[in-house]
């Protein structure tokens, strides 16, 4: 229990806090953070420097250990969850739910807010009894329990999932003003796993050979084709993700991950690998998941989530808090390989700056960008433009629709336009350039 004298200890403590901090803030940098960052004195918090008020939670132990034995969130951060559209599906089963994109930090997302798409809902699978398959144009057909692919060496990387239909509501206007419907399918984690070629080897691929299936253990049976360089560059049959085993929802016990490649094709609960010399046609690279072009053909087997990136602060759901230095940031990525630059405009695309990227850089994983902006309550037109290390620009919707039409929904990279009103408030506008 706390009495008066650790009171006053605390007040001493606060005392010495703030006469560093003003001496902290009489220095140019600081003193710019702080008004950045919309810091006020001490005094202003109605604050003097000789008490500072013991809160409720420091007078009395907290609960013990005993009542987490899964850690979670913060009761006020109750908030920052995965949300979904009812509407968006027939049934609750077949059906998606959006990252809060608005609300992180860094590059990887928890996994409890990583985004969901399902066919037929999540399979509750016994790893004991799960098997994964591989067979077809191979020397030996193999089977695998879960502990048997875990004595394979493995690997940990960092990649983005984002599903083809990201974005695809925005094709014929601007329809959600919410950055977490309009870019929430898409997150990114570390996955651990058994390189495919590894497994391939193994099972001694037979000339002639070009194509795989990989069909999931879920009610849809999920299956599709993708091409053998793939399984031999850098997919992987994963079992973990962000250090813990894979969620039900993302596949447990097994998920293909096809790195940078579009969603659909990460097939979760993993259960037959068939190789073959054609892809199989399946009706998710037949009926869905092909682009529909202003010629009336049809784009099929476009796999690779080409560059994009979105400012997530500000953004509808995180208005302007008020005038002044404000750090803008947002998200970047690429199926193709790395970020090599974003820049941002505030007039709309007439003029561009460079923003500057934050933290890891890395292969076919979300990177953190950031620029200052000293707004002064006018209004603006904020935009951000993915170049990745291919050389390759992130469109405007204008060049997007140019190529594609009005009738393909999958693969909308387009660059998002936030109108910041001087409210503050943002809103979710499209420019027709
Ligand atoms: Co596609």
């Amino acid at each position: 229990m706390r009495d008066d004298k650790d009171t006053k200890n605390s007040g001493d403590k606060l005392s010495r806090l703030v006469f560093d901090r003003r001496r902290f803030l009489g220095s140019g940098l600081l003193g710019g953070l702080a008004a950045l960052a919309g810091g006020r004195r001490a005094e202003a918090d109605g604050l003097s420097t000789s008490q500072l008020v013991v809160p409720p939670w420091s007078h009395r132990p907290g609960p013990g250990v005993a009542t987490r034995a899964y850690g979670q969130p913060s009761p006020y951060e109750k908030s920052v969850i995965r949300r979904f559209l009812p509407w968006i599906r027939p049934t609750r089963e077949a059906s998606v739910s959006f990252t809060p994109l608005q609300d992180l930090h860094g590059i990887i997302t928890p996994n409890g807010l990583f985004f969901e798409r399902h066919h037929a809902g999540t399979p509750e699978i016994d790893p004991q009894q799960h098997r994964l398959v591989i067979h077809g144009m191979v020397e030996q057909p193999l089977v695998f329990r879960v502990d048997e692919l875990m004595r394979f060496p493995s690997v940990s990387r960092i990649h983005f999932i984002e599903c083809a239909g990201n974005g695809a509501m925005e094709q014929h206007g601007a329809m959600h003003n919410a950055l977490q419907f309009t870019h929430g399918m898409l997150s990114c984690a570390e996955w651990t796993g058994v390189p495919l070629r590894y497994l391939l080897r193994e099972a001694g691929i037979r000339k002639g050979a070009r194509w795989l299936l990989a069909e999931g253990a879920d009610a849809a049976g999920l299956a599709r084709s993708f091409p053998i360089e793939k399984a031999m560059d850098d997919a992987l049959i994963v079992y973990a993700q962000n250090g813990e085993p894979l969620r039900p929802e993302q596949g447990y016990p097994l998920r293909l991950l096809l790195p940078g490649w579009e969603g659909v094709a990460n097939v979760k609960w993993l259960r037959r690998l068939e190789v073959g010399d054609r892809p199989w046609e399946t009706r998710e690279e037949t009926a869905t998941y092909t682009d529909l072009l202003p010629s009336g053909k049809a784009r099929q087997f476009t796999f690779v989530q080409e560059a994009k990136s979105v400012i997530t602060s500000p953004c509808p759901e995180r208005p302007m808090p008020g005038r002044g230095r404000f750090m803008v940031e947002g998200l970047a990525w690429s199926g193709a390989g790395r970020i090599k630059a974003v820049d941002v405009s505030f007039d709309g695309g007439r003029n561009w700056r460079s923003a500057r990227l934050k933290g890891l850089v890395l292969d076919k994983a979300l990177t953190r960008f950031e620029i200052e902006w000293n707004w002064q309550g006018g209004q603006a037109l904020l935009q951000s433009r993915a170049i990745d290390e291919t050389g390759y620009v992130q469109p405007t919707l204008g060049q997007l629709r140019a190529v594609r039409g009005m009738n393909s929904m999958y693969h909308n990279n387009a660059i998002q336009t936030w109108l910041i009103h001087p409210s503050g408030e943002v809103e979710n506008v499209q420019l027709d350039v």
